[in-house]
This record gives C-alpha cells, structure tokens and sequence, in this order.
C-alpha cells in the first residue's frame, strides 16, 4: 500500500487512525480548494516526499575522469528548434558507446534576438544546459567561427592554466553533419593532443596546406588557445571560415599534426560520387550536407540508431 496513501485500501479504519486522518483529509481539502492550481496542492504535498527530484540542468552521461575529452560544437542559429531535437537525440543515443570518452555536444548560437527565441531557446538551457551563446550577430563567414574559437578559453574553466586543460580537442560542426561519436573517440585516441587540425582535407587528398572543411573539423586545444590570442586570427576573422582557419594555422606554421578523415567523413550520398562523396560506409567519422529531416533519418537509420527500440510495445507501434 502506498503510505502516502489518505484512503487506506482496507475498509476497517481504527477509531484513533480515523480521529488523525479525518482533520488531515480536512485540511487538504481545504488547501484543494484555496489553492487549486498551486503547488501546495495536497497531492503535492503528500507525495514530496518520495517522488524523484525534478531534473536539473544536464545530467553527467559520462565519467568525470574521461581520458578523453571533445567539446563538439555544432554552429546554428536560434530559430532552428527543430533541427537541434534531431541532432540533440542522435548524439544522446549515442552516449553510452563511449566508454571513458567524453564528448560534450553544445549547440552554438549568436546572439538571441526575438521574443520567442528568449523563452523556447531558455527552456533548452533549462533543460539540457548545452547551449552556449556569443557574443555576436548571426552570421556564417563573417567571423562568426572566430569568435566562438576564441570565446572558448575565457568561459571554460581550466582554460589557459597550468592544469589539464578542459578539453582534449575542440570541434566545429554545424547542423547540416552527423558525427559517430564513439568513431569519432577512438580515432582521436591515436592521435598527438597537441598541435593537431583534423578533419576532411581540401584540397581533397592534398598533403601540403590547404585547410579542412568547414564540414567539421577538430583543433587540439592549445591550437584554440593560440587563436584566441592571435592578432593573425584577430586580422583575417572574416572570410569562408573554412579556408580562414586553415590560412591562420599555414601563416602561424600551426597545426603540424594533420590528419585527413577521407573518405571517412563525407557528404551524404546522392548524385554521382566524387572526392568528398560516396555511399554511406560502416566505418564513417562524420556524413555532412544533411538538409532535411528525411536525409537525417536516412543516415541514422543506416547507423542503426534506433535499432535497440522495443519492438512492441501497448503504446506505440513503427513500422
Ligand atoms: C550581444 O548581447 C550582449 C548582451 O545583451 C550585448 O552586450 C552585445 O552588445 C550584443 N552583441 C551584438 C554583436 O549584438
Ligand atoms: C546495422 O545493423 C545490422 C544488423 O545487425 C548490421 O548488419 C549492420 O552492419 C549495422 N550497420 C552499421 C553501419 O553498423
């Protein structure tokens, strides 16, 4: 039996039990009526006490003393509410394939700048804290890249001390890619962390230069450090951020350790296939150019990602 229970299932209620609960029943009717919409509700009230506390920002999804740690941040814009629930759930469902890794997703946005946005955008942050806005006005390649870089040693904890630093690597993505978070850890587990710019190289498999494209890439984290201090980065903010990246890393003789994921990060495949696109393939980093929900569904769906979802159940059916 419940024992926050009023009305105890059996029907032979003792005389001093009913002397204790008649004036209690009569008071949380009273509160009932004073106060129906309120907190202080009886039910509130009588079951405080063993139901489970309301969530609270993030919940920790992985170990504290990750070996390895990535902050992938996804640039997009306030409005796209949708396209953030998408990607949000991929890389929760992906989670728990990580192991000691830890790669905390943040959704990067500019400034807000309407009504709505302050409130839809302020009940993601409540609930799922992976929100980080800049400041700065909407924009893709006018800066927009160097700021959030930038931006990063000041507001982490840890950044720019003596201690490990916050993150192994930094990404940055946008919304139109779907990375394979746990293909994503153990490559980085091989590589040098430090000096280090990952990603799917343009030109495509040149050796020498270029840049990695803007379809994601990863700087280990005193490469992000050193652009946040450098007045080269600082001078040419502006431009394709791409190729605008890669040009501060070749004139500051940066970024050593190059690592060119092709063809192991590409754009979805439709059209004739060429340098930077081909079919999907299991052992995929990241899939980009995915424009719309159906392209989303159809990659997670040759990734499996829903796979481990009850066949059937009273409540729902999938065919
Ligand atoms: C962004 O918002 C902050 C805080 O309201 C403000 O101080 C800043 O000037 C804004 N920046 C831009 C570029 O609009
Ligand atoms: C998805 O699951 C199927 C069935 O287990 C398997 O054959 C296939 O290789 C998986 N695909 C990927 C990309 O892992």
């Amino acid at each position: 039996m419940d024992k926050f229970s009023i009305f105890p299932a059996s029907p032979t209620l003792s005389l001093p039990k009913a002397f204790i609960l008649l004036p209690i029943c009569l008071i949380a009717l009273i509160f009932f009526v004073l106060y129906p919409s309120s907190d202080l509700r009886p039910q509130s009230l009588l079951t405080a006490g063993c139901s489970e506390p309301p969530p609270t920002g993030e919940t920790p999804l992985s170990p504290p003393d990750s070996d390895l740690r990535v902050l992938l941040g996804v640039l997009t814009v306030p409005d796209t509410f949708e396209r953030r629930s998408i990607i949000r759930h991929a890389y929760r469902l992906q989670q728990p394939g990580l192991a000691n890794a830890r790669i905390d997703v943040r959704f990067v946005l500019c400034n807000l700048t309407t009504e709505e946005q302050r409130v839809l955008v302020a009940m993601e942050i409540m609930l799922y804290d992976d929100v980080i806005i800049l400041d700065c006005a909407e924009n893709v390649n006018d800066g927009k890249t160097y700021t959030y870089l930038s931006t990063l040693p000041r507001i982490l904890p840890g950044g720019g001390g003596t201690t490990r630093p916050p993150y192994d690597y930094v990404v940055k993505t946008d919304d139109d890619t779907f990375y394979l978070l746990g293909k994503l850890s153990q490559t980085a587990r091989g590589w040098p962390r430090e000096d280090l710019y990952a990603g799917m190289r343009v030109p495509c498999r040149s050796t020498e230069g270029g840049f990695m494209s803007g379809m994601g890439y990863v700087l280990s984290w005193d490469l992000v450090e050193w652009i946040s201090a450098s007045e080269l980065a600082r001078r040419k903010m502006m431009g394709a951020e791409d190729i605008m990246v890669g040009a501060w890393l070749n004139e500051g003789g940066r970024g050593r350790n190059r690592f060119d994921m092709n063809p192991r990060m590409y754009d979805y495949p439709e059209g004739p296939d060429n340098c930077f696109r081909h079919e999907f393939i299991p052992d995929t980093i990241a899939v980009h150019k995915l424009k719309n929900n159906l392209k989303w569904a159809k990659t997670l769906q040759y990734f499996n990602l829903t796979r481990s979802l009850k066949p059937a159940a009273k409540h729902y059916h999938i065919d």
